[in-house]
């Protein structure tokens, strides 16, 4: 089966980066067919929508998915759209819809979308248009001077990440982190549902809600009670009621058992909650700390801002750096999205 995914443009190796963890994580095997700005083709040869489904669900820097039915030449598409048995495919209430990803396309997409639903209308009597809220959904892409039809598998709620924003939980402070990159973080360290993840450092608990979302164990640390207080307000909220969140402080942490997983995004510069100790040295401690807490096979994901020096930070530790991505917050900020794993 050949899936098309339109990915993200927010970052330019995130989503990539994303999409192989989550496979990889569901243990699905698949090779890169195509790779370019905001598109993705990959070639699963064993799997089912189904399948799929559950992969889509749980990406943040996807927009949707889609199986590949037909891919030609601009110029070949209405002859191929003519042969092509829709019957088999479009069996209930269904909608066309035409997306151009660069300026190359002779199309006018409306148009497009009219005559392609005009094709599959005279192929399939008596099965109506609705592009409201369709069964089945009909993508085209058109690129390169190319064409891709298929049919969508699932699409990415922006709702979800809208609704979860920091300001709109009960408990929101300063510097809480935005759910989708949480999300993101969470499925590179390629947790798997039941398992446990330990945010040591979390805030108002944005990383632990998304990683309870994607079905983990959370267990939550922060040195402030203010924080431990508004982190189970905020699961509360969310529905999620298999934590432990307790307060201490990263450098002591102990736990009873290893974790599957630590994703968590420290504090920047000087921390006032650190009784004013540089971030250096408590990042320092942390990881000395936190390497006895993650199960031999178990992944890091680690927010930082460019001007730590992680290697140094590292050194002395059996963490070892394996990927990395950076984003641009502002002019004088880029945050480093590091995975480690124990060596
Ligand atoms: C950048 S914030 C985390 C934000 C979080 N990701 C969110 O979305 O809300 C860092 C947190 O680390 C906590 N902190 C600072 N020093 C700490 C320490 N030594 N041990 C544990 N937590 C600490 C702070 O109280 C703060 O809540």
């Amino acid at each position: 089966m050949e899936i098309a995914l339109l990915l993200s443009k927010e970052h330019t190796t995130l989503p990539l980066a994303e999409v192989e963890a989550v496979l990889e994580c569901e243990g699905i095997n698949y090779h890169i067919k195509e790779e370019g700005e905001g598109l993705l083709i990959l070639d699963i040869p064993h799997e089912t929508p189904d399948i799929m489904m559950k992969v889509i669900k749980r990406l943040s820097f996807t927009h949707e998915a889609f199986q590949i039915l037909l891919q030609n030449d601009e110029d070949k598409l209405i002859s191929e759209m003519e042969k092509y048995p829709w019957k088999d495919i479009v069996k209930s209430d269904y909608a066309v819809r035409v997306k151009k990803m660069d300026k190359k396309s002779q199309f006018n997409t409306s148009k497009l979308e009219w005559e392609m639903g005009s094709i599959i209308n005279e192929a399939t009597p008596g099965v109506k248009v609705n592009l409201e809220d369709p069964s089945i959904f009909i993508r085209t892409i058109l690129k390169d001077g190319k064409v891709i039809v298929g049919q969508r598998i699932g699409k990415i709620s922006k709702k979800h990440f809208f609704n979860l924003k920091p300001h709109k939980r009960p408990f929101f402070y300063p510097g809480s982190m935005s759910p989708k990159l949480a999300r993101c973080m969470v499925n590179l360290t390629r947790i798997k549902k039941g398992q446990t993840l330990l945010d040591p450092f979390c805030g108002t608990g944005g990383i632990l809600i998304e990683a309870g979302i994607v079905g983990a164990r959370v267990i939550g640390t922060d040195i402030d009670y203010k924080m431990v207080k508004g982190t189970k307000e905020n699961l509360e909220h969310c529905g999620i009621s298999d934590y432990e969140v307790f307060r201490e402080d990263a450098r002591k942490l102990e736990l009873p058992s290893k974790v599957d997983a630590i994703v968590t995004d420290p504090p920047y510069g000087i921390s006032a909650s650190t009784g004013g100790e540089k971030s250096e040295d408590l990042y320092q401690q942390s990881m000395r700390s936190l390497q006895g807490l993650l199960k031999d096979d178990g992944r890091m994901c680690l927010a930082t801002p460019h001007y730590l020096d992680l290697d140094e930070v590292l050194e002395g530790t059996k963490f070892k750096i394996i990927e990395q991505h950076h984003i641009k917050m502002h002019k004088s900020l880029t945050r480093v999205i590091s995975v480690l794993t124990i060596s």
